[in-house]
Formats: structure tokens, sequence, C-alpha cells
């Protein structure tokens, strides 16, 4: 695990957009997991400064509510559009998001799936992290080796979600979500985190079990984890250089009260 801590949320924009810049020069037809939420957005601001050639960029959504009407501003598919698609000048046809609206909700996620794997598979997976552990919407108790499904968001996920919305009661109960196993097939996961509201799950994902209870927790299981957080995120880890491969950027992260 790569783990970069910079000062500030912007800081995070800054290096997680190097990061992914240096996959799309190097492959322009890359294939990149594309979250929502509030964590990505500086690195989606970040990545349109590099002023790439992205026409060949492709791009999957991790998540999306069901039952939104078409259209609804807040369904991840208009987020996507307006955040990712428009932004970084992604080809429209090229992106994809669960079909939230489908009458067939589980027969959606499971095709959603096989085009993941008909693409070649996600190349760097972009992730937030939710306060009670959640990856895009694999809430606590979610298996780690579950596939794209709908789910029932609970009441935390829902609260947190109702800034976005008019009235808390109109964020849906249900959503279709990437699952843990699907995530963990990308060939690179980067988890972009700030602020100090985070820090204590932060740490837990990083250095406490492996278990459903701390979906986010699965990264320690993944070859190939970049984690980008700002100074307050990172405030309950302990970031030591592992002996062996010092001055690569690959450290051990263990649970302590400074980041040296
Ligand atoms: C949402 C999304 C997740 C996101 C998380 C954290 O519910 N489904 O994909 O990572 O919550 O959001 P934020 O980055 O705004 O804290």
């Amino acid at each position: 695990m790569e783990i970069f801590v910079v000062p500030n949320a912007g800081g995070t924009g800054a290096v997680a957009a190097g990061i992914l810049a240096a996959v799309i020069r190097s492959r322009p037809d890359a294939v990149l997991g594309v979250a929502t939420g509030g964590s990505p957005l500086p690195v989606y601001e970040a990545l349109a400064g590099h002023r790439l050639d992205m026409s060949g960029v492709r791009g999957f959504a991790l998540d999306e509510y069901v039952g939104l009407p078409a259209g609804h501003p807040q369904s991840y598919a208009e987020v996507v559009r307006r955040e990712v698609t428009e932004r970084l000048h992604l080809d429209p046809a090229s992106v994809f998001v669960p079909d939230g609206g489908a009458a067939n909700p589980e027969e959606a996620a499971q095709d959603y799936d096989r085009a993941i794997a008909r693409a070649g598979g996600i190349d760097v997976q972009i992730l937030g992290i939710g306060h009670n552990g959640h990856l895009a919407f694999n809430e606590p108790g979610s298996a780690l080796d579950s596939r794209t499904r709908v789910e029932a968001l609970t009441e935390r996920t829902r609260q947190a979600n109702s800034r976005y919305f008019d009235s808390p009661g109109d964020v849906p109960v249900r959503c279709i979500t990437q699952g843990l196993g699907t995530i963990m097939e990308a060939r690179q996961l980067l988890l972009v985190v700030h602020g100090a509201d985070k820090a204590d799950i932060l740490c837990e994902a990083l250095t406490g079990p492996v278990s459903p209870e701390c979906p986010a927790s699965v990264l320690q299981l993944h070859p190939h984890v970049t984690v980008v957080a700002d100074e307050a995120a990172a405030a309950r880890l302990m970031v030591v250089p592992a002996g062996s491969v010092h001055g690569t950027g690959l450290v051990k992260v263990r649970a302590g009260a400074a980041v040296a």
C-alpha cells in the first residue's frame, strides 16, 4: 500500500490527479472507475487542469440510486455527467452508470458486472470512504467477495447524503452498487480522503481487522492500493517507511498518534 499525506483537500486532488494522468498518458484508452460524493471532486478538478486527450478514456461509476426519475440532478448518472464526463471531456457514450431506473434492477446490476468485464476490467478505481466504512454503497455486513447488486441504504448513509436533497425523506432507500469483489478486481485502487471526520474510519479501515463490518478494510487485501489523504484524515495513522522498500513511496500503515 502506498499512502500520500498532503496538507489539505486541494492537495489530495493534485496528487491523485497526477497518478491518474500518468495512467492515462501511458494508456489513452484506460478504463477509470469513477466515484461520486465530495471526496473525489478535487481530483476531477485537478485532472481537468492536466488538459489530457481524454477522448479514448472509458469510465464506470461505482453506484447509483434506485428509483430516482431519469435526469434527477442528484442521480449519480447526472452527477457523473456534470462532474466527470463534461469536466474532463470524456465521450458520454464511453461512460457508464448502473441503471437505477431499470424495470429489473437486479438484472441491470448483473449486466453492469458483465459490461465491466467486456471493457477489459477497470485500470484505476477512484474511491471515497463513508463514515461507517462503506465503499461505494457496500454497507457494513457486505460480503467481501460481493458482486454488483441491489442493496438497501442504511439510515446513516441516507442521512449523510440528505445534504444533497431537498428533504431527508427524498433520499432513495435502495441502490445498485458495485460489489466489494467487483471493486477488488480493479487493477489499482485509489482512495481519496479528506477531513477530520474521516480520521477514525480511515484508521479502522487501514489498520483494523479485515471484516465485512468495515467494508473498506477489504483494501488491505488488494495488491495495489494508493491512499491519498489530507493531514486531518490521516491524523490517527502512523505511516512508517517499510524497511526494504524505503524511498519507493511504499509504506506500512498502523494506528498511531502521528504521521512520520
Ligand atoms: C456516498 C457514495 C460513496 C462515497 C461516500 C463518501 O454515499 N456512494 O461512493 O465514497 O458516500 O462520500 P463523501 O466523499 O461525500 O464523504
